[in-house]
């Protein structure tokens, strides 16, 4: 890995170690994008529409956000994950409620989960990128963050 004019404020050592980050958190948030997919189709009862519409709000930001994060990581000089074989490999979401008859409060609480999961992933890796001077991720990751930190209070508030 060598620095470029476009990376050159970031520590050479830490690139590789960002650069795996970010593929986490995209593997992550493919797992989760294909949660609220599931989610989205499958829920059912009194509050169909709003969690219907919600879910889907939710997993056409994770389409866009993911190509950032992946170009974010070409950026670097590295080389995105991808794949749907090797993003469910990586991806430390859990599966959800999957079949028919699922109570919509249990899909509300899967993605949940799959929020606080990103969150996880994404702060990490948002740790590493102050540390070594790479401020454009750790500027990405932030937005990240608080999109999932909101995303989740809209959830939890459901759950009351
Ligand atoms: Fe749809």
């Amino acid at each position: 890995m060598s620095t470029t004019t476009a990376t050159n404020t970031i520590k050479d050592s830490a690139i590789t170690d960002i650069a795996a980050g970010l593929n986490q958190l995209v593997a992550d948030s493919y797992g989760l994008m294909a949660q609220l997919h599931l989610a989205h189709w499958n829920v059912e009862g009194a509050d169909f529409y709003p969690l219907h519409t919600g879910f889907q709000t939710q997993y056409e930001e994770l389409f866009t956000a993911i190509d950032d994060i992946a170009e974010r990581v070409r950026a670097l000089d590295c080389y995105s994950a991808g794949g749907l074989k090797t993003l469910a490999s990586m991806s430390n979401i859990e599966e959800g409620p999957s079949a028919s008859g699922c109570p919509a409060k249990d899909f509300v609480a899967s993605v949940l989960v799959g929020h606080e999961k990103v969150i996880e992933t994404a702060h990490k890796t948002r740790l590493l990128a102050a540390e070594s001077g790479d401020a454009e991720t750790e500027d990405l990751l932030i937005g990240r963050i608080s999109t999932h930190q909101k995303f989740a209070w809209m959830l939890r508030s459901y759950l009351k």
